[in-house]
């Protein structure tokens, strides 16, 4: 008898888990080798971020990087992926109209992702509904763009003013309704993340946005100590913390586990 392969694992369980209260556990990659590594720690989602137009490429924003860039990197990541749902990000100035975002989407699609992520909302929610009307999974991305950052003024704590919070828990439940599938929450205080999170059915993914959204995800490299520069504080060195004798995987599984049993974030990761 052929052995089995793992099934993927389907938006649908993703909803269920935040349903059961799992937290799901979500990591970047963008090559092969960091992929069956991540596979064997067990964890359900993996991105293929345009992080990797600074970790990967070394620019200091994600805005140079291009649509051949994440093709090329979701194509790797594809071929090791064996039971996380992968996701790849639309990158900066991707999905500007309908037309285009629905074009770039399926190149994403046809190389290997289940699922793409637009950040922001505004006219972005057409384009969302777009892609979702055509079959396609879609993850929101609020609270700090970094395709936004210029118009941000930089890297700092998004919703902190009552309006903006109120605009970011409308935003989420425009995307909802869009048909997005999970939305990710950046750099937000850790209370309003818990909010929103009530707020909508499907899960939420923080990054330094608390320990009460559905899951969480880190840029790998910044898990491995890998990043160059000052660590982002919503970050956690896991393979620096492990025992003499314990290697990648170990850490990449204690970060898997942390977060399951709500060990990560801790307070020191998050905002208030
Ligand atoms: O590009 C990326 O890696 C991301 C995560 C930081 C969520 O969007």
């Amino acid at each position: 008898m052929k052995p089995q392969r793992p099934q993927i694992i389907a938006c649908t369980q993703l909803r269920d888990m935040k349903q059961a209260g799992e937290k799901i556990a979500v990591l970047t990659a963008y090559d092969a080798s960091l992929t069956a590594k991540l596979e064997e720690a067990g964890v359900d989602v993996i991105l293929v971020g345009d992080s990797l137009g600074m970790v990967v490429q070394g620019h200091d924003s994600t805005l140079p990087v291009s649509m051949d860039d994440m093709v090329y990197h979701t194509r790797n990541v594809a071929r090791a992926r064996r039971r996380a749902l992968l996701v790849s990000d639309m990158p900066y100035r991707s999905y500007q109209t309908e037309a285009q975002a629905l074009e770039n989407a399926r190149r994403l699609i046809d190389a290997g992702a289940d699922m793409v992520k637009l950040e922001g909302a505004g006219d972005v929610i057409a384009h969302v509904q777009a892609l979702t009307g055509q079959g396609i999974d879609v993850c929101g991305h609020l609270g700090l763009l970094p395709q936004s950052i210029e118009e941000l003024g930089g890297y700092r704590v998004q919703g902190r003013e009552q309006a903006a919070a109120q605009k970011m828990i409308n935003d989420a439940q425009a995307l909802q309704q869009a048909g997005a599938a999970m939305i990710v929450l950046e750099c937000i205080p850790a209370a309003l993340a818990a909010r929103l999170s009530e707020a909508i059915d499907i899960p939420t993914i923080g990054i330094g946005a608390g320990v009460d959204c559905d899951g969480q995800v880190l840029v790998t490299y910044d898990l491995l100590g890998l990043t160059a520069g000052k660590r982002p504080r919503f970050s956690k060195d896991f393979l620096i913390e492990q025992p003499a004798g314990k290697g990648l995987v170990d850490a990449l599984r204690a970060y898997v586990n942390d977060v399951k049993a709500l060990r990560f974030p801790a307070a020191e990761h998050s905002f208030d």
